[in-house]
């Protein structure tokens, strides 16, 4: 299928091969961004309705099923949730040989991959069996990266706790303390606004490796190697790496200058598909404010606004959803290197929703490049040439 979307060419023209821009390819009832108007919705809900009423877990439940759970169905998925969050003993002893100064996410993607030696399910594509690997990835996905921020400090990872939700156990298992009702909410929301954005290059990369029929931990493995790279979820990290650099409101306009004339690409702006606000920043703005406010240090936001300022005036770009996760996680007290890790601990509801969609009713991705070399040449010898 190849049909134009949103800010696809214009009708008539070939769209642009490069970057797949605007190309359709594949059909899904998950999740649609509708990039002109800044709305994203999951299954039918508005994002904005999710963040204002829902939790992470039942977003996760809706991602799954394409409903949402009733409370029966929602108790029952915390449940198996918990009784599947122990990561095997061999994945964290592995994790303890790691550099010590290995990136966090380079952590995350190599165990993940080896989780799978150790789910009796890893490799049936069924949807029973696929759900049962689906739950235990999303209930040990923050296990695993909680844990590697406390092996790297000589601490010992702690086991989450059956009575807290996702969020909350995140927050305890990092820091090793009780987190506050606010942030716990603001992480779950946080959760649930990563949760899906459409076929966005981690899912494709998901869809692309699942429609092989490969097993979800390769899929998911894969992933998360898409979700590192910088321009995709590692701008999260970058973008606070930026606001650290400026440092102080005042420096922030000769930094920009400079980083703009020198065509530097500015983590957390721009989009391929929103040509608008994109929802999820409207929230985390706010958030990084409410932050600020609470813990009486507002520098963090007000950095950003400067930047966003700046970057309207000079560039028309927007923030996008990475941009004020940046600062809302620092002031939480999350080290910004696991940043992008935490975008895999929530997106890993929609990659495993968007596999057992692609299972469903699979066909293999394979797409044709336009071949831009030369043809007919002679084979010449090798020692002729
Ligand atoms: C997200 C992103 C990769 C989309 O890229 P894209 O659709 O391929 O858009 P392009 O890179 O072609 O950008 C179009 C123009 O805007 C500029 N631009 C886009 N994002 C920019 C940014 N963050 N900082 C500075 N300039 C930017 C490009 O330089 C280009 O300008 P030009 O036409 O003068 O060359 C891009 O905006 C980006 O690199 N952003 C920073 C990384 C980021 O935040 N990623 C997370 C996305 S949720």
């Amino acid at each position: 299928m190849s049909q134009a979307k949103d800010n696809a060419p214009a009708a008539g023209k070939n769209p642009n091969p490069a970057g797949l821009e605007g190309i359709v390819a594949a059909s899904s009832a998950i999740g649609d961004v509708d990039g002109i108007n800044g709305i994203l919705i999951y299954e039918g809900y508005n994002i904005h309705d999710l963040a204002k009423y829902s939790t992470f877990e039942e977003v996760v439940f809706l991602l799954w099923h394409g409903r949402l759970p009733k409370r029966a169905e929602l108790d029952e998925l915390r449940r198996s949730i918990s009784e599947n969050q122990e990561v095997p003993k061999e994945v964290i002893e592995m994790m303890r040989q790691m550099p010590r100064d290995a990136e966090p996410m380079d952590i995350l993607r190599t165990a993940v991959s080896a989780l799978g030696f150790y789910d009796q399910d890893a490799h049936d594509t069924s949807r029973e069996g696929s759900l049962r690997t689906a739950t235990r990835l999303t209930a040990q996905l923050p296990v695993i990266v909680a844990a590697s921020d406390r092996l790297r400090n000589g601490k010992e990872p702690l086991m989450p706790k059956p009575e807290f939700n996702l969020a909350t156990n995140f927050l305890y298992l990092l820091k090793g303390e009780m987190p506050s009702a606010e942030d716990a909410r603001i992480f779950d929301v946080a959760l649930i606004l990563h949760a899906d954005h459409e076929l966005n290059a981690s899912t494709f990369t998901a869809r692309v490796v699942a429609a092989t029929l490969a097993s979800m931990y390769a899929a998911i493995t894969a992933a998360i190697g898409a979700l590192s790279g910088p321009l995709h979820g590692g701008a999260n990290t970058n973008a606070m790496r930026m606001l650290l650099e400026i440092g102080a409101v005042e420096r922030a306009e000769p930094y920009m200058m400079n980083a703009l004339a020198a065509k530097r690409k500015i983590m957390g702006f721009g989009h391929r598909v929103y040509r608008t606000e994109d929802p999820r920043a409207t929230h985390l703005r706010q958030f990084s404010k409410e932050l600020g406010e609470r813990t009486g240090d507002t520098r963090w936001y007000e950095i950003s606004r400067k930047v966003e300022e700046i970057m309207m005036r000079e560039k028309k770009l927007y923030a996008n959803v990475d941009f004020y996760s940046a600062s809302t996680y620092y002031m939480m007290g999350i080290p910004p290197d696991l940043f992008t890790p935490v975008f895999a601990v929530s997106r890993i509801s929609g990659w495993t929703g968007h596999i057992l969609e692609q299972y469903a009713n699979n066909r293999l991705i394979r797409p044709r490049a336009e071949y831009t070399g030369p043809r007919d040449l002679f084979y010449v010898p090798i020692d002729e040439r």
